[in-house]
């Protein structure tokens, strides 16, 4: 007689601890091995991507097949498609190449794959994350009562700053949205924002025209007098003004809009004062840097993107807020089967996620690995490396469009090199370093920044062949 009433485990989704050590003790060197070849290797993807649409028609998912043999199978893919923020000559955009604390940080979260929705669920996690969250909040200044949570990315935390704006500008938002309002709601960006935003105000439901493109100074920060008129404007036409959000980094030019003066405006006009800090937040590691930073503490909600210059893998990002009480407002709920409902404690209740990954972990171990005044020295050094560039292509005739105090620098390559799309085309073509192309105030520019922790003078060097090498 059967003594066992219920069917195995499915083997191949839960094999024997033996089985499991084998393979994980094969896949780190595997990953180590591809680590040290895409760091050598080209930036840009090498990958046929016609045959690899055909090969990935052979995965049927008739019958299985071996997970070593898909893994090593993922991982050559992976070698050759894909842009690799891993090697250090990829001078792109925000995306990092990872911390090892991050990278740790994900196979341990990946082993327990505990649920943060709930404080019940995830008492540790939910207490580590909000501990991170106020250190944070403690370097911003932003005051003992601020609070926040980790999200999937800039554009969310960037969302949930814009649902708190319109809760906290109209009682009735909550039930009626955005038809509570006397006239259309409108913010205020720079036009040199992340143009997420528009997207932003899509999903709100108040319209992509809710978004208010400010004109800038010249040099890529928000210019305060047409921010008064825009408002001023909104105003005589019956709409209804509800959020600054400034950009402290643009994600084109690495511009800090003039922090001060828009809070001024965003309270004279009784308006929510958010920064979107999601790349340049990561100055405030630095003792150095901080100062480009004043006026932050102003603000009543920041995002800042640990997956952009602090290092961690994808899908780490921050929102603070000092408004507690709007937080629970715009995401309150209620239903009896969470194991716990705590407003201003458990995620679910405080953000846009339900089931939530620990995301916090990955800034938690990489903050505690090297502590702030080693995360600060990552982060002076990214300015460091594009100095570096800087220096070495002023030297040869190109034109600095910029003056980031970060560590974004955009240039205009002499006249003899014809079109600057067309020269970083071939750039990225080669394979031997990665930038993008932009427009800043107008002008076409090379747009490069260091976003990778371990570039060397001889990564400068090949960035700088590469882009004064004749097409
Ligand atoms: C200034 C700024 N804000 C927001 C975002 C969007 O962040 P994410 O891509 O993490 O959603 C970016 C991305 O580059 C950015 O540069």
């Amino acid at each position: 007689m059967n003594q066992n009433p219920l069917p195995d485990p499915t083997a191949a989704l839960f094999p024997q601890a033996s089985e499991r050590r084998r393979v994980e003790e094969w896949l780190t060197g595997e990953l180590q091995r591809a680590r040290l070849q895409i760091q050598a290797g080209p930036v840009a993807p090498t990958i046929d991507m016609a045959a690899f649409r055909a090969e990935i028609e052979s995965y049927d998912f008739s019958k299985p097949r071996p997970l070593e043999e898909l893994l090593r199978w993922t991982i050559e893919r992976m070698e050759h498609g894909i842009v690799q923020m891993a090697n250090p000559r990829y001078f792109g955009l925000f995306n990092p190449g990872a911390s090892f604390p991050a990278q740790c940080a994900d196979r341990v979260v990946s082993l327990f794959n505990p649920q943060l929705a709930s404080s019940a669920s995830s008492p540790v996690p939910v207490e580590l994350e909000k501990h991170v969250i106020r250190a944070i909040a403690q370097r911003a200044a932003l005051g003992g009562e601020a609070t926040g949570h980790f999200a999937t990315g800039g554009s969310e935390a960037n969302y949930t700053a814009l649902l708190c704006a319109l809760t906290g500008a109209h009682p009735g938002f909550a039930g009626d949205g955005a038809r509570a309002f006397a006239g259309p709601p409108k913010f205020y960006t720079s036009r040199d924002c992340h143009i997420a935003w528009l997207k932003i105000a899509h999903q709100a439901g108040v319209g992509r025209s809710a978004l208010r493109l400010v004109d800038t100074d010249g040099r890529g920060r928000m210019d305060p007098q047409a921010l008064l008129r825009a408002i001023a404007e909104d105003r005589a036409n019956g709409a209804v003004p509800v959020m600054v959000a400034a950009t402290a980094g643009t994600t084109g030019a690495g511009m800090i809009d003039p922090l001060h003066a828009c809070a001024d405006i965003a309270r004279q006009e009784h308006l929510w004062y958010h920064i979107d800090a999601a790349w340049g937040g990561a100055a405030l590691a630095s003792n150095r840097l901080r100062k480009v930073l004043a006026g932050i503490e102003r603000a009543d909600s920041i995002t800042i993107d640990a997956h952009k210059w602090l290092a961690t893998t994808m899908g780490c990002a921050i929102f603070i807020t000092r408004h507690a009480d709007l937080l629970s407002e715009a995401f309150h709920a209620s239903t009896s089967f969470m194991p716990s409902s705590v407003s201003g404690v458990d995620p679910y209740l405080n953000s846009v996620q339900w089931s939530r990954r620990f995301l916090g972990l990955r800034l938690f171990l990489t903050l505690a690995a090297v502590g702030w005044d080693g995360l600060g020295a990552h982060v002076e050094r990214s300015i460091a490396v594009v100095d570096r560039v800087k220096e070495r292509l002023v030297g040869l005739g190109w034109t600095v469009a910029n003056d980031s105090a970060l560590a974004v620098l955009d240039v205009v390559p002499p006249a003899e090199f014809g079109d600057v799309r067309a020269l970083v085309r071939r750039v990225v073509a080669s394979g031997r370093a990665w930038a993008a192309p932009t427009t800043f105030e107008g002008r076409e520019v090379v747009r490069i920044c260091a976003t990778n922790g371990e570039t060397t003078v001889e990564d400068v060097n090949a960035l700088i062949a590469a882009l004064t090498e004749r097409g």
